[in-house]
């Protein structure tokens, strides 16, 4: 796939850098610096470049966006027209001391994103997931126990890309249904976050749904 990485922080750096280890096609953009972008496609070692948002989006079938909740705006600015793009979403609606969610309950940050980008498919993804283990569980990849990793969106298409890419970072991907099933994700994701930061579980924390036996 085309891929369009809008934040080439922690999340959207390690996976950019995956994806294209991987054998995707990766734009890295949306840093402070145009050398860490250039750092991050050399380093990644795949087929990956540097560009502004613009060039990202028009270059890819997917964006991943990986921003702070405060950047969204301004990174959908610069990025531009979005129509038919696949928008898998790792952004947490946090507020400005990354404490709490400024959107739950009633809405998530995965449904306001999509009323902004109306005409783009968006699909949650890699929220519930420390940026830490990124490269771990890429590396254990061929192993029988991966983690699973949650994702939900309301498009067919979008959904089974998502899924592919998660496959390929070396998780198992769980389909948790349609896009307003992320008012559930999120808050688990500040959990996940709560036990890998705040107790000794460290971000090393990656968590299985192991079905009973019927
Ligand atoms: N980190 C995690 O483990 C984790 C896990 C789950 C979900 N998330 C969510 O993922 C999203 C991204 O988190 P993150 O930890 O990857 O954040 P981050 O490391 O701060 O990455 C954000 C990216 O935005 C860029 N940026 C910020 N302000 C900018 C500006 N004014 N102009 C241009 N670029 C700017 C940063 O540039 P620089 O590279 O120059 O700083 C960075 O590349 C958040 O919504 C977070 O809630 C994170």
């Amino acid at each position: 796939m085309r891929i369009g990485i809008l934040g080439s922080g922690r999340m959207g750096g390690k996976l950019g850098t995956l994806f294209a280890r991987a054998g995707h096609d990766v734009v890295f953009s949306y840093a402070r610096s145009q050398q860490k972008l250039e750092r991050l496609a050399r380093d990644a070692k795949g087929k990956a470049h540097a560009g502004t948002p613009a060039y990202a989006a028009r270059h890819a079938e997917v964006i991943l966006l990986a921003v702070h909740w405060s950047r969204l705006d301004d990174v959908l600015g610069q990025a531009g027209n979005l129509s038919g793009k696949i928008l898998v979403t790792c952004s947490l609606p946090m507020n400005a001391n990354d404490t709490d969610l400024v959107v739950a309950h009633t809405s998530s940050g995965a449904e306001e994103l999509a009323r902004k980008v109306r005409r783009a498919h968006v699909v949650s993804a890699f929220s519930t997931v420390p940026g830490e283990v990124l490269f771990g569980v890429f590396e254990a990849r061929r192993k029988s126990n991966r983690p699973s990793l949650l994702y939900c969106g309301d498009h067919q298409v979008a959904k089974g890309a998502a899924a592919t890419l998660i496959k390929d970072v070396g998780f198992t991907p769980i389909d948790a249904g349609p896009l307003r099933i992320a008012r559930h994700i999120e808050p688990f994701s500040l959990l996940v976050a709560q036990l890998a930061y705040d107790t000794d579980a460290g971000p090393e924390l990656a968590y299985r749904f192991e079905p009973f036996p019927k």
